[in-house]
């Protein structure tokens, strides 16, 4: 038997408080507006979320208190995602298709699910009422 990596996931991790790109203030407010969001539409949409999980629809990209942290991942994206990923950004800038928010109760999750058509995709988490690692699939850490 043979055991190999076959299409190993890469996943780029930032903490955009420590790195100061963005305060606790700031996070709470996202915080706030989803909340809102919550109020506005108690039962959301299901799609990938499961139990109590709560989802918005799409389109968080265009709301006033989410410019910002579009603003600060396209630039993660166009300073640092790109270059690793051979991307001359001179050609190329990524362009958000759509974002949309999760509220996980406790015990609530997200079922596996894909992102057809995206080039990447990700999650923001802003806000935890216990701090835990996050479960991932099994992951190579790799230094660059
Ligand atoms: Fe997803």
């Amino acid at each position: 038997m043979s055991v190999r990596l076959l299409f190993p996931t890469v996943i780029f991790e930032y903490n955009l408080l420590e790195e100061g790109l963005v305060t606790q203030t700031y996070l709470d407010e996202l915080k706030a507006d989803m909340d809102a969001m919550r109020m506005q539409d108690p039962v959301g949409r299901q799609i990938s979320n499961a139990y109590t999980g709560w989802q918005s629809n799409d389109g968080c990209e265009s709301r006033p208190a989410w410019v910002k942290m579009m603003r600060v991942i396209k630039e993660k994206f166009n300073q640092e995602i790109l270059p690793f990923s051979g991307v001359s950004t001179s050609r190329f800038q990524v362009r958000m298709g759509n974002c949309w928010a999760n509220i996980n109760d406790k015990g609530a999750w997200n079922k596996p699910h894909g992102h057809n058509g995206c080039w990447w995709s990700g999650a923001l988490y802003i806000h935890a009422d216990v701090m835990r690692e996050i479960l991932l699939p099994s992951i190579q850490t790799l230094k660059y």
